[in-house]
């Protein structure tokens, strides 16, 4: 595997690599788990090459988020990326991706509004404008996302479309830990005694959908869904809804392809989680 940091050295390597070949990206903040490797190794599958970036990208951060904290571990990523046989690893610097006077926001309308963008105001125009950016600069054929961030997923596929990219957006199943965890970069700042409590998400999430699914009244499943987190040491639910899995729009009576999605804080970590109905 190669590693690059300026995006001259990229732009040099990444044609060596191209050459006939289809290549995929695996676009990360780092602090690399199994979650990670999976959108890996599903890119193997799709693709003769395959590349990753790592950019704690600070534009996706709100002022009283977890920027400056979040966890930096190049060393270990770099081998576990390795390991999964990714060819090319990508570490821009801020400078590299906002150049002195960087003055262009993409904004996504409609989709990114709602649910996490409403709770994280700006989050989405600092994704999009960064997965543009890196999808520009790599120009891959294919470009792999986790369902684990299922808005996010959407917004980047709207954004892919609407710029006219050339890029095929592939979503991967979010990979959990074995009593039902989906795992997160964050879940590294959970207590012992929260990490235990956090199962509450990934349960209150099933139980909604067997419940939804046996007839019950959503708004009731919604609420009854809410106070189980709380009852489980959770401070604050921002959201616990079902909606349409393309739209993201929320729905009140079951139809068509749904997801459950819900975030919420449990100590001073926010989690968010999703499944489909
Ligand atoms: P990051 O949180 O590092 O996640 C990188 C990719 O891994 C995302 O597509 C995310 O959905 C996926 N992922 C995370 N946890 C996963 C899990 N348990 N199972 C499957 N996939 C998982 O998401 C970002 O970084 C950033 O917003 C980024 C897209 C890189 C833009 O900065």
């Amino acid at each position: 595997m190669q590693t690059v940091r300026s995006s001259e050295e990229l732009a040099f390597v990444r044609e060596k690599l191209r050459g006939g070949a289809t290549l995929a990206l695996v676009p990360t903040m780092g602090a690399l788990h199994a979650g990670h490797i999976a959108l890996v190794t599903e890119a193997k599958r799709r693709a003769d090459r395959v590349a990753a970036t790592i950019f704690v990208n600070p534009t996706q951060f709100g002022p009283s988020e977890d920027f400056s904290r979040y966890p930096r571990r190049e060393a270990e990523d770099a081998s576990m990326l390795e390991e999964a046989g990714c060819d090319l690893l990508w570490m821009p610097a801020v400078r590299d991706i906002y150049p002195e006077g960087f003055a262009t926001t993409v904004r996504v309308s409609g989709i990114s509004e709602r649910w996490e963008g409403e709770a994280r105001p700006g989050h989405f125009d600092g994704v999009a404008t960064v997965v543009a950016k890196l999808l520009l600069a790599m120009r891959p054929d294919v470009a792999l996302f986790g369902e684990k961030d299922f808005q996010q997923l959407a917004v980047i596929r709207r954004m892919a479309a609407d710029l006219g990219l050339g890029v095929e957006i592939v979503g991967v199943s979010t990979v959990r830990e074995p009593d039902g965890l989906a795992l997160s970069s964050r879940n590294a700042y959970l207590s012992a005694d929260e990490r235990q409590h956090a199962l509450a998400l990934p349960r209150a999430l099933h139980d909604a959908r067997e419940k939804i699914l046996g007839g019950s009244s959503v708004a009731d499943v919604l609420q009854a869904a809410r106070s189980s987190l709380v009852d489980a040491g959770f401070s604050r639910t921002d959201y616990f809804a079902l909606v349409d899995a393309d739209t993201l729009e929320p729905i009140e009576a079951p139809a068509g392809a749904m997801r459950l999605i819900a975030a919420a804080v449990i100590g001073t970590t926010r989690l968010i989680d999703n499944i489909s109905v």
